[in-house]
């Protein structure tokens, strides 16, 4: 049966805190694909099919003209950030795109600009900026409620969503005051320090009913407080960290690995990196954050505890090195130990020269678009579908996450043929054989 979805009529409005690397890069190419300057590639939302019905019926729409997205040409972008440089004068800075595709988008990126961010330099201290607001956080969080509100209305907007780039917050673990909506008003208004920066914009959306998406590992709307605020005003969450470069390539090859029952003794992952994010992690406290989002990667995939034999003393080791000189464009080494037959140990390297905001953008487009649909189908809470793109996916406490990555698509896929009444695919293919 179909699901009733509401239509995508009207503007959207994209509400970024963090308007750095990943979200230049976003906004920039979104502008530079509706002119039809570049194209999206990397987005499924833009580029993908979806199969329906059986492999003879030779159906396979495209996804956007499967199930109802926001166009391109229809989002307008905003946020805040604790720079005061507009998204021309930041996408200059991150060096990711051509410096000529930037001057073709110059008047639309100058005119967004930041405003003013929740910032505590104890989450983030490496950063340091002017454009910030003051007050307890209770007062933060009614500001940014403002800011969300008088955006949609300035622009004209249908609906909101809000989609942290913000970078990663120091590692910490959640407490008492997170643990319910009302533990965690009651410390909002004692300005409570256990309330990150992040949490704030995700209170402030999330009681509007406005749809948040967590991009970087901090623990944001991953506590029981959020999560229950989120179904109360029936929003769509999810997080975290998204899914790009190393932990894209780990998520591509373990399932493989696994799934022909080949051994692994040890995965070292290292790389380098010379963005603001890569300057950011290189203070441990927000590096361990960044770790403890990839290490659980290949636990969760591989299950030692299932195959003792074959996983049950990898050594799996994470290394990120700041390294100004090569600026977005990461380079990762991964040095595979693996067995198999009788035991025998072979090898596997893998050099990835990446461009880390290049993997992050699209990313950051089909969440925005994905949790937007999510929302015009009253679907509330943490949206586990949307696992494909996270690096550690949100569940409900006590359900382990899925990240395989085909089989975190094959969620995503029957979600919308879920969505659009169409039947799921199971991939079974028996009837193909089945007499007539
Ligand atoms: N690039 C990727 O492939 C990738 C992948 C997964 C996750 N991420 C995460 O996405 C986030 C953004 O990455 P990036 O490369 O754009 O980093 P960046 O440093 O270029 O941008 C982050 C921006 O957030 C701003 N900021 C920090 N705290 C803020 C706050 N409280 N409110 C408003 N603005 C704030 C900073 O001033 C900066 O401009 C990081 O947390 C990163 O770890 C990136």
């Amino acid at each position: 049966m179909k699901q009733q979805v509401q239509p995508a009529e009207g503007k959207l409005g994209i509400l970024i805190p963090g308007l750095g690397a990943v979200a230049t890069t976003l906004i920039a190419g979104v502008f530079a694909s509706a002119k039809g300057l570049a194209k999206p590639i990397g987005s499924l939302t833009q580029t993908g099919h979806i199969r329906l019905g059986k492999r003879t019926d030779n159906n396979y729409p495209k996804i956007k003209d499967f199930v109802p997205l926001a166009k391109l040409e229809d989002i307008v972008f905003g946020g805040w950030d604790l720079y005061e440089d507009n998204v021309y004068q930041a996408a200059s800075h991150a060096k990711v795109l051509d410096q000529q595709l930037l001057d073709q988008l110059k008047p639309e990126l100058e005119a967004i600009k930041p405003m003013e961010a929740v910032f505590d330099k104890s989450y983030v201290q490496n950063l340091d900026g002017p454009n910030v607001k003051k007050g307890t956080r209770w007062e933060l969080a009614e500001a940014v409620a403002k800011d969300i509100e008088d955006f949609k209305t300035k622009n004209n907007l249908n609906r909101v969503v809000v989609i942290w780039c913000g970078s990663t917050e120091k590692y910490y673990e959640a407490s008492d005051i997170h643990q319910s909506v009302e533990a965690f008003e009651a410390a909002l208004k004692n300005d409570n320090e256990l309330i990150a920066p992040s949490m704030v914009y995700a209170y402030a959306a999330i009681k509007l009913g406005v749809p948040f998406v967590n991009g970087a590992p901090n623990l944001t709307v991953d506590i029981p407080a959020l999560v229950e605020l989120a179904k109360k005003t029936k929003t769509p969450i999810g997080g975290k960290d998204f899914k790009t470069g190393q932990t894209l390539m780990k998520t591509i090859l373990a399932p493989g690995l696994e799934a022909r029952s080949l051994g692994i003794s040890g995965w070292f992952s290292t790389n380098i990196l010379g963005n603001r994010d890569g300057y950011v992690l290189d203070r441990p406290e927000n590096f361990k954050t960044k770790e403890v989002s990839k290490l659980g990667v290949l636990e969760d995939i591989l299950r030692p505890d299932l195959h003792p034999d074959l996983y049950g003393d990898l050594y799996h080791k994470i290394r990120i090195n700041y390294y100004p000189p090569r600026g977005d464009n990461k380079e990762s080494w991964d040095n595979i130990d693996i067995f198999g037959w009788l035991g025998y140990p072979m090898q596997i390297k893998i050099n990835f020269l990446c461009r880390d905001s290049i993997l992050a953008a699209p990313v950051a487009l089909d969440l925005a678009l994905f949790v937007d649909l999510a929302k015009r189908a009253g679907m509330s809470g943490i949206q586990e579908w949307l696992s494909f793109y996270l690096k550690s996916p949100q569940t409900k406490p006590g359900l382990p996450a899925e990240n395989d990555i085909f089989k975190q698509l094959i969620k995503l896929q029957n979600t919308l043929r879920y969505l659009m009444g169409e039947e799921l695919i199971t991939h079974l293919g028996l009837d193909y054989y089945e007499e007539a």
